[in-house]
């Protein structure tokens, strides 16, 4: 199986851990070919669809790719589905998701599974979502809460993402909410892709991502940026380059995470909860499960998200042996404010 930024901060992970569940088997790639080739990987691109082309034909029988860095559009999935070979994506932009989703005919024209929304954020955020919505009938409104810790070494890439992500405007009020471990933060709307997605797999009406950090005065400095518009000005490469690189180096607070998902259906009201550390090491473990279960369950062809496989519904459970703990949030209550 070909892991695309196999030796990042996720893929790493995801490299390692499929290689001890099936030993030979697992080509890291990324563009620094000497990098690759010292890891018994190879050079790919994922901005150059012909060359990846070329790359999945050397290398002849590969049973999935996993996508550990987000190409620019669904041009490398196209490629990987029509060759009927299994596909997994821990991308978080709603925009490539949705692209992705729509080659879900051609993935089962070619009896290819892919399997999206896999890691933390999206990932568990969406089995969670999917318990809660279930324990209250179906929801009205998911209130999804994320709390990231800012001492662990996040990737450049998913940084990148993140100080892009704050540029875009996400809808929504902040909220207060309980979580565990950390006590009573605010959190803001962030633009997640899960929130997407599951007003349409759940067909739930409202549904909000909201992000804080374990430092109060950082996530407060980091959204009243946002307030201001500047941080529009994050995007632009000459800004965005030297921010991410200090940012990778800089560690403030600790390395877990936190994730709540409230739901609400007339006044039935349930909470989930779950807790952990180092979230890229675990969106690693998330997307290695997913890709064992494409290569040794028997999902249905076609593109899912992971809240629509069954056969993942207990992963938060599998998890405990890496620190994952399921928990119950000292106060049920969850405010706008
Ligand atoms: N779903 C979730 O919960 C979740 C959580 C964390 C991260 N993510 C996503 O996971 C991705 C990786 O994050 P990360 O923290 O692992 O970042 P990272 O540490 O920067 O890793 C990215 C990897 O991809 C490679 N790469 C970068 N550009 C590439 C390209 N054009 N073609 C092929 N390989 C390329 C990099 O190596 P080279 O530079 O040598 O090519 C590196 O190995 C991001 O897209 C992030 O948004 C998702």
């Amino acid at each position: 199986m070909l892991v695309v930024g196999g030796y990042g901060a996720v893929g790493a992970t995801v490299s390692a851990t499929l290689g001890a569940w099936f030993p030979g088997r697992v080509v890291p790639a990324g563009r620094d070919e000497a990098r690759a080739r010292r890891l018994g990987g190879v050079r790919v691109d994922v901005t150059d669809p012909d060359a990846f082309r070329r790359v999945l034909d050397e290398l002849g029988d590969v049973a999935a790719v996993v996508l550990c860095v987000e190409p620019p559009d669904a041009g490398i999935a196209r490629i990987t589905l029509e060759r009927g070979v299994r596909l997994v994506d821990v991308a978080a932009t709603a925009r490539l998701l949705d692209a992705v989703t729509d080659l879900s005919g051609t993935a089962a024209a070619h009896g290819a599974t892919a399997l999206l929304s896999v890691g933390v954020a999206p990932g568990l955020t969406n089995l969670l979502a999917r318990r809660a919505h279930e324990a209250v009938g179906g929801a009205e409104r998911l209130d999804i809460t994320l709390l990231f810790g800012t001492g662990e070494r996040h990737g450049a890439d998913a940084l990148r993402w993140t100080l892009t992500a704050l540029g875009e405007a996400a809808p929504g009020a902040p909220y207060r909410t309980d979580l565990p471990g950390h006590g009573t933060r605010t959190a803001y709307p962030f633009p997640f892709s899960d929130q997407h997605t599951l007003r349409r797999t759940l067909d739930a009406l409202d549904v909000t991502t909201r992000l804080c950090l374990d430092s109060r005065p950082l996530t407060a400095a980091l959204f009243a940026l946002q307030r201001t518009g500047l941080s529009g000005a994050l995007c632009r490469p000459r800004v965005l380059r030297p921010l991410t690189g200090a940012l990778h180096r800089i560690r403030l607070g600790g390395d877990r995470f936190a994730v709540r998902v409230d739901a609400r259906r007339g006044d039935r009201h349930a909470v989930y909860a779950l807790t952990g550390h180092e979230q890229s090491r675990v969106t690693g473990l998330v997307a290695a499960h997913a890709t064992r279960e494409l290569l040794t369950g028997s999902p249905p062809p076609g593109v899912h998200h992971i809240e629509q496989l069954p056969a993942l519904a207990r992963l938060p459970e599998s998890l405990a042996a890496h620190g994952v703990v399921l928990r119950r949030p000292a106060r049920r209550g969850g405010d706008d404010r």
